[in-house]
């Protein structure tokens, strides 16, 4: 595992950015794992840069982690929709090779199902960027994930939902409590990953994840089996690192 430590969210976020467009530079038809929440957002903002640059990722392919289960597709905090204006738009993906797994589908297993049978047509993920819960999920591979999960239905921990309240203001608009997620097994197929975290909410999991024993109980420690993971936080995040 690498961890490259630096003074704030922003550069952080770019120093992320750079390991992204340099596996783009060597290979344009990337496939690229994408994370929604908060923090891949400064990564977005400054390959989004680099793509107005000239970055050229038009040809590659990217799949989402996750998306909520109950959620309308056109609902603005839904996975769909905040890929689409996160990612495909300012990084000029084509959104034709763009994937989000279907949470509303009426047979949720096929769903699951037909997402990892796409990701294996495509070659599977070359670099998948990562953002850690506060419990130390990935995905949304709560704590009690086997290391071997795959892409499924899960409830979502209270301490998430409770995270993810930010995004749903509107008490008519409840926080979903269920999602389809790609199993750990499934992340861990990844040929390289790239995991962000900022802010000293995340110094706990982190330290846990990268310092701790490898458990079910914080779902990121199976990342310290992975061959090729690159940390990316900020001076907060790694506030807890010995
Ligand atoms: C999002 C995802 C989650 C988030 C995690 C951190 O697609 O899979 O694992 O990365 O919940 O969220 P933020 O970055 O909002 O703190």
């Amino acid at each position: 595992m690498r961890i490259i430590v630096s003074p704030d969210p922003v550069t952080t976020g770019a120093a992320a950015a750079h390991a992204v467009a340099s596996a783009a530079d060597d290979r344009p038809d990337l496939v690229l794992g994408v994370a929604t929440g908060s923090s891949p957002q400064p990564l977005y903002r400054s390959l989004a840069i680099l793509v107005r640059a000239g970055l050229d990722l038009s040809s590659a392919t990217a799949f989402a982690l996750d998306e909520y289960v109950g959620l309308a597709p056109d609902h603005p905090e839904s996975y769909h929709s905040v890929i689409a204006r996160e990612v495909t738009a300012p990084l000029h993906l084509d959104p034709a090779r763009v994937h989000v797994p279907n949470g509303a589908a009426a047979d949720a297993d096929a769903a699951a199902e037909a997402y990892e049978r796409a990701i294996a047509r495509a070659g599977g993920v070359d670099l998948q960027i990562l953002g850690i819960g506060t419990n130390g999920h990935i995905g949304f591979n709560e704590p009690g994930s086997a290391a071997d999960s795959r892409t499924r239905v899960v409830e979502l921990a209270a301490q998430t939902i409770a995270d993810n309240s930010r995004f749903f203001l509107d008490p008519a608009d409840p926080v979903p409590t269920h999602a389809l997620t790609q199993g750990v097994g499934t992340i861990l197929e990844a040929r390289h990953i790239v995991l962000v975290a900022t802010g000293g909410h995340k110094a706990d999991a982190i330290a846990r994840g990268v310092e701790g024993p490898v458990t079910a109980a914080v779902p990121a420690s199976f990342l310290q089996r992975h061959p090729d993971v690159t940390l990316f936080l900020d001076d907060a995040a790694a506030s807890r690192l010995s």
